[in-house]
């Protein structure tokens, strides 16, 4: 059911921001769609100046800022964290570009209730820079990844995963941005599959009710 653009059913989100936010903007325009079966509660950033934090205030959903800077400890900041989320009745996390690594007591507490999207194909390029990394690695084939988190960084079963070629001569910013565009399409997608109930955390993957698996194969280059 939509009321004033905004669902006001389906499963409880909060997305964690520290930038950009175009992930969280493409879960906002996902979660705006009628059939979808979540809602974003809260956008939390622990940056002031992030730039999401307008985008979503113009999409009229409640925004909270927790900047770290002004706490004392991890504890301390995540504290308040764990309370904003839990007040704003979200019942899924998902980070979105959060720039803090989190503690294994703040991941454990919300264990297979807390997803990343990460720019490659985990478990490959855990960390900063993977487009770069990948360039230099001179790997043909990356992507970006939806997991679960787990306390190790870049850790966690893996819900969906898209690949993109790379691509001769790309800079890092043309590789990113060709990533990107499928990190928009994964993210909700696996919002979805978790809000409908049909992801199973199993071992160190997940299964997937109804899953539609991927047909055919990317190969770079293409073969003739
Ligand atoms: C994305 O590349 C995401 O995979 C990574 O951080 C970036 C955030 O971009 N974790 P945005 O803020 O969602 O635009």
């Amino acid at each position: 059911m939509a009321h004033g653009g905004r669902r006001v059913t389906g499963l409880p989100l909060a997305i964690l921001i520290s930038g950009r936010g175009s992930n969280m903007e493409a879960l906002i325009a996902a979660c705006a769609e009628p059939d979808f079966p979540a809602k974003i509660a809260v956008v939390i950033s622990n940056r002031p100046d992030a730039a999401g934090l307008g985008r979503a205030e113009a999409a009229g959903i409640p925004v909270r800022v927790i900047d770290h800077t002004g706490f004392d400890d991890r504890e301390s900041f995540e504290a308040e964290l764990d309370e904003a989320i839990r007040t704003s009745g979200a019942e899924l996390v998902c980070l979105a570009g959060f720039m803090r690594l989190l503690t294994a007591d703040f991941v454990n507490g919300w264990r297979n209730r807390l997803v990343n999207i990460h720019p490659s194909l985990l478990p490959a390029f855990k960390g900063l820079h993977t487009h770069d990394r990948a360039i230099e690695a001179g790997v043909r084939i990356t992507g970006c990844t939806v997991h679960f988190v787990r306390p190790e960084m870049d850790d966690g079963p893996v819900i969906i995963q898209a690949a993109v070629p790379v691509l001769p001569g790309d800079t890092a910013d043309e590789l990113a941005a060709r990533v990107l565009e499928q990190e928009h399409r994964i993210y909700p997608e696996a919002v979805r599959l978790i809000a409908l109930g049909k992801v199973r955390v199993r071992g160190k993957g997940v299964q997937i009710d109804d899953d539609a698996p991927a047909e055919g194969a990317l190969v770079n280059p293409s073969v003739p």
